[in-house]
């Protein structure tokens, strides 16, 4: 994630593939437009995804002044929190580490990715490449695959960030949904996350629309917190 700083106030984003996804926005005293507008300025041309957290204390200024600047809204991610623990037993075997299954992993990502029903994901289908390539390249971030009867069905992206775990991706081949193997992802998920530190929590975000994950979460144990609204803008 990049940072961007100005008068104690800051934008977090990340860029893959020439769209701006913006994740975080805090003003450290009163909103100020200056501070979104020379971003914008210095990004000129990128197609953008600026989430806005319902919690955040600026809420409904910074989303009056995504609609008077041509934004729209996309759709809103659920937020959902779970304390990590042991985890559990599981149907799947699972393989890890980026480097030594390269080609597996960039293969079946591509499988996934083209099948996703999450709207979060649907630049990235339009080129799975480039989207792979950034993915791979970042740290600290690691990979589950998961493995029945020798072939990869389904891939967790895991990372870590300084007070809590996430899932940047989760996918199961078409042929292997709807049959509660999720679960089973999230318990190796959460081993990993529990044998690294116990203390820490995860927090899982997924599009409201997205009902399979939404309710696999739910029944995982996760709660549901806040959500943040997307808003989406494409400038010439
Ligand atoms: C999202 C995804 C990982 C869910 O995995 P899954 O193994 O199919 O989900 P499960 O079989 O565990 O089902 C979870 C719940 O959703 C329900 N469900 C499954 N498919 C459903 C559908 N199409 N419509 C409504 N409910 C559905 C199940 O009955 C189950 O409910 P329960 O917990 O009450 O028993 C999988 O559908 C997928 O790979 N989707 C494409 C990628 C994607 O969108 N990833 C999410 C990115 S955050």
């Amino acid at each position: 994630m990049e940072k961007y700083q100005e008068n104690n106030s800051i934008i977090m984003f990340d860029v893959v593939d020439k769209l701006i996804s913006i994740y975080e926005i805090k003003f450290s005293t009163n909103f100020d437009p200056k501070l979104l507008e020379n971003f914008f300025l210095k990004n000129r041309g990128l197609e953008t995804n600026l989430y806005i957290n319902e919690n955040n204390k600026d809420f409904q200024k910074i989303q009056d002044w995504c609609k008077n600047n041509h934004f729209k809204i996309s759709f809103k991610k659920l937020i959902f929190k779970k304390i990590t623990n042991a985890g559990s037993n599981s149907r799947l075997s699972f393989a890890k580490n980026l480097g030594k299954n390269k080609e597996t992993f960039s293969k079946t990502f591509q499988a996934c990715l083209s099948t996703t029903a999450d709207p979060d994901f649907q630049h990235k289908k339009r080129n799975p490449e480039a989207c792979y390539k950034t993915i791979a390249s970042k740290t600290p971030i690691w990979n589950l695959l998961a493995i029945h009867k020798r072939a990869v069905v389904g891939i967790m992206i895991l990372e870590e960030y300084p007070k809590y775990f996430s899932v940047n991706f989760a996918s199961l081949l078409p042929e292997y949904r709807g049959k509660g193997f999720t679960k089973d992802l999230l318990a190796e998920a959460e081993k990993e996350f529990y044998s690294k530190d116990s203390k820490k929590y995860w927090l899982e975000s997924t599009g409201d629309n997205n009902v399979p994950m939404c309710k696999a979460l739910l029944s995982y144990g996760f709660k549901k917190t806040n959500q943040m609204y997307c808003y989406h803008r494409k400038v010439k």
